[in-house]
């Protein structure tokens, strides 16, 4: 939805009033942590947080960007696409009109102004809502059709190559082909999906983001990735499976000898993690909702022995949420090492579940955490202005 702010920046800043509106984005993700660049299946839905570009087409070679919170533009040639990897602000864009051009697609000049209301570096994925907004600017001034899961592609490709992170495609997926009250049941192997409603009854889920200060998560996510790696070269010696995600429990307890150390936990967490997924969907196919908050206990517990990418903090904000009567479950969603839980709470519950488990973390962490009104929405919406 547009916002009148938006729109006068847009035109203090080019003189002239935007014409297009195009968002992607943010998203939670209900289970299947970790798992998605194991060829496992995830379950995450579009937030109401989202990265909307506000746009005008002009021509030429230049795409000038101003982003809401920050002076200034940026401005990239198309010409040059290959040479904006060290822009700080800038280069997510970049990537994706790289890849999009390197397809053929004619890259045209145009002015986009950013107002992206998914927190940075909370674990919402604001980096995949710009990518795919961006994907989905650029196509749409190009002139050229396009397919929503491919731009989920492009994107995920202008992170992996561009920006140096080597993610799997749960987020950009997300991003783009979330779908209203719905989570997206995504087979990140064959990237056959299903949507399944999101009803939790008498319940809600409360994203909460524990606001530790973003440190290195990159180079800590690489290192899991290439964990995983390692294990799936080994199991392979003894197992007939192109993914980890292949591996069932019983399959894994017989040849778990095979690794040690953190290589072992690392893959157990993949495989039962694979398990819970499955097994979540049943539950709230059922509206077995005390089950699916077990399950997402479980989840966030075998993110913190065997994953290790959650921290004090994720733990402390997880475990407050547990001790309240009327919450199901919680956990860490993400990458981790930082970012947001999300819980599962009555809706009667909610304000005195922020509030209390809001100040016991204060208490115990020394900051506050952040709790945000989300609501399940569509992936990328397009709308003339
Ligand atoms: C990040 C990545 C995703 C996924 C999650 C963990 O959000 O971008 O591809 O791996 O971490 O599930």
């Amino acid at each position: 939805m547009k916002t009148v702010e938006a729109m006068k920046q847009f035109e203090n800043i080019f003189g002239a009033k935007a014409e297009d509106l195009f968002t992607a984005a943010g998203r939670i993700n209900v289970i299947g942590e970790h798992v998605d660049y194991c060829g496992g299946k995830v379950f995450p839905a579009a937030l109401n947080l989202r990265c909307n570009v506000y746009g005008k087409k002009r021509g030429g070679n230049k795409i000038r960007m101003a982003f809401r919170g920050i002076d200034g533009i940026v401005e990239i040639e198309t010409d040059k696409l290959d040479t904006y990897k060290y822009l700080k602000i800038g280069n997510y864009q970049a990537g994706v009109a790289y890849y999009l051009q390197e397809e053929g697609i004619d890259i045209v000049g145009c002015d986009l102004y950013y107002d992206c209301t998914v927190p940075f570096g909370s674990g919402l994925s604001s980096s995949a809502a710009i990518e795919v907004a961006t994907a989905v600017t650029l196509c749409e001034y190009a002139g050229v059709p396009y397919d929503k899961v491919h731009l989920a592609l492009i994107s995920q490709k202008a992170e992996n190559k561009y920006a140096g992170v080597n993610c799997g495609i749960m987020d950009q997926f997300a991003s783009a082909m979330g779908k209203k009250d719905h989570a997206v049941l995504l087979d990140c192997a064959t990237l056959q999906y299903e949507y399944v409603p999101l009803q939790l009854g008498d319940y809600c889920l409360v994203v909460a983001n524990c606001n530790k200060p973003h440190n290195l998560v990159e180079s800590k996510y690489n290192v899991r990735r290439q964990e995983v790696e390692t294990a799936l070269k080994t199991l392979q010696t003894a197992l007939n499976v192109t993914c980890l995600a292949e591996v069932t429990p019983k399959q894994f307890n017989e040849v778990k000898y095979l690794l040690s150390g953190v290589v072992e936990k690392r893959a157990e967490h993949v495989v039962m993690e694979c398990d819970r997924v499955n097994q979540a969907v049943k539950a709230l196919k059922k509206g077995d909702i005390v089950e699916l908050g077990r399950l997402l206990n479980e989840s966030h517990y075998s993110l913190r022995d065997l994953y290790e990418v959650t921290g004090k903090e994720l733990d402390t904000l997880s475990a407050l949420a547990r001790k309240e009567a009327d919450c199901l479950g919680s956990r860490m969603i993400g990458a981790g090492f930082g970012g947001c839980t999300i819980s599962i709470v009555k809706k009667t519950a909610v304000e005195g579940f922020i509030r209390r488990v809001g100040k016991a973390y204060q208490d115990s962490i020394g900051y506050k955490a952040s709790f945000y009104e989300t609501s399940i929405e569509d992936g990328i919406t397009v709308e003339k202005l």
